[in-house]
């Protein structure tokens, strides 16, 4: 007589209520797609940020007051003159450390803990499954109830973060209202800074913990006209938070990509005023 199934053999792809069958999925479709377009994408962001945010070189073009995303706000002594409007408490850093390092985890940590992006990695990093009705190779399933996944219940504290981080990046947009005589300005640097800051508010603000903020706990909406107001938007933009995750991917990269290349001089920004 054989020994009776252990607790993880009777669990997730071992589970007796699933049907026995040898292959890992009967889809013939081209399942595997989108989790490796998914790995793919964040591995392209993750390790063009990482590059940018170290090598602390044409991050700020002083004559137009464009400052990249990535290093703002810069708080310490070893930024260039004129990118540290809040001032630089932090002294000089040594250069293992990325200037922007105060900000970097909590966007980092908000992006992680987005529940766009959870179900992106669980299923394209993570195999959890990596697609419908494709079994996963895991042999037991704790969900988010046990460390370290329990952590993703920050959230909405890093969503309190991000939107301090998007007043930052609307300053810097303002400020990029620069003209090189020191006056008012526009220029294409000006406008990829506006669009991108208008696109993080719409990522932020579709956050399912904003959708809770402005929206949750109400028993009666007919009693909270305003918060139901408010909700409804903000439900009509968590819509596209998939699509918002991915587009303001891109515009943080465009915009710090322009900004390396106006700064180090390898372009000229096109101006349309002064
Ligand atoms: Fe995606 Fe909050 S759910 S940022």
């Amino acid at each position: 007589m054989s020994a009776p199934p252990t607790k993880s053999e009777n669990r997730g792809v071992a589970s007796p209520r699933r049907a026995r069958i040898a292959e890992r999925t009967l889809r013939t479709d081209r399942w595997w797609q989108a989790p490796l377009l998914t790995v793919l994408g964040l591995a392209a962001f993750v390790i063009y940020a990482s590059i940018r945010s170290w090598v602390r070189t044409a991050y700020f073009a002083e004559e137009y007051h464009y400052l990249t995303p990535f290093y703002s706000p810069c708080l310490s002594d070893s930024c260039v003159p004129g990118s540290s409007d809040f001032g630089t408490p932090l002294g000089e850093l040594p250069m293992i450390i990325p200037l922007g390092f105060l900000v970097l985890p909590f966007l980092l940590g908000f992006r992680l803990t987005c529940y766009y992006y959870r179900k992106a990695y669980y299923r394209s990093i993570w195999l959890s499954p990596p697609a419908c009705a494709v079994a996963e190779p895991h042999r037991t399933y704790s969900g988010e109830t046990r460390l370290p996944l329990i952590v993703q219940n920050v959230h909405r504290y890093f969503f309190y973060v991000a939107v301090v981080v998007s007043l930052i990046n609307t300053y810097d947009a303002i400020r990029a209202f620069h003209g090189a005589d020191g006056g008012f300005g526009i220029g294409l640097g000006t406008l990829i800074l506006v669009g991108n800051v208008i696109l993080l508010w719409a990522y932020t603000v579709s956050c399912h913990s904003c959708r809770h903020v402005v929206g949750g706990r109400l028993t009666h909406f007919s009693k909270h006209p305003v918060r139901y107001w408010l909700w409804t938007q903000v439900s009509k933009l968590n819509a596209r938070h998939m699509q918002l995750a991915w587009t303001t991917l891109a515009t943080l990269m465009i915009t710090d990509f322009y900004v390396m290349l106006v700064s180090s001089g390898t372009l000229s920004d096109l101006r349309l005023v002064n």
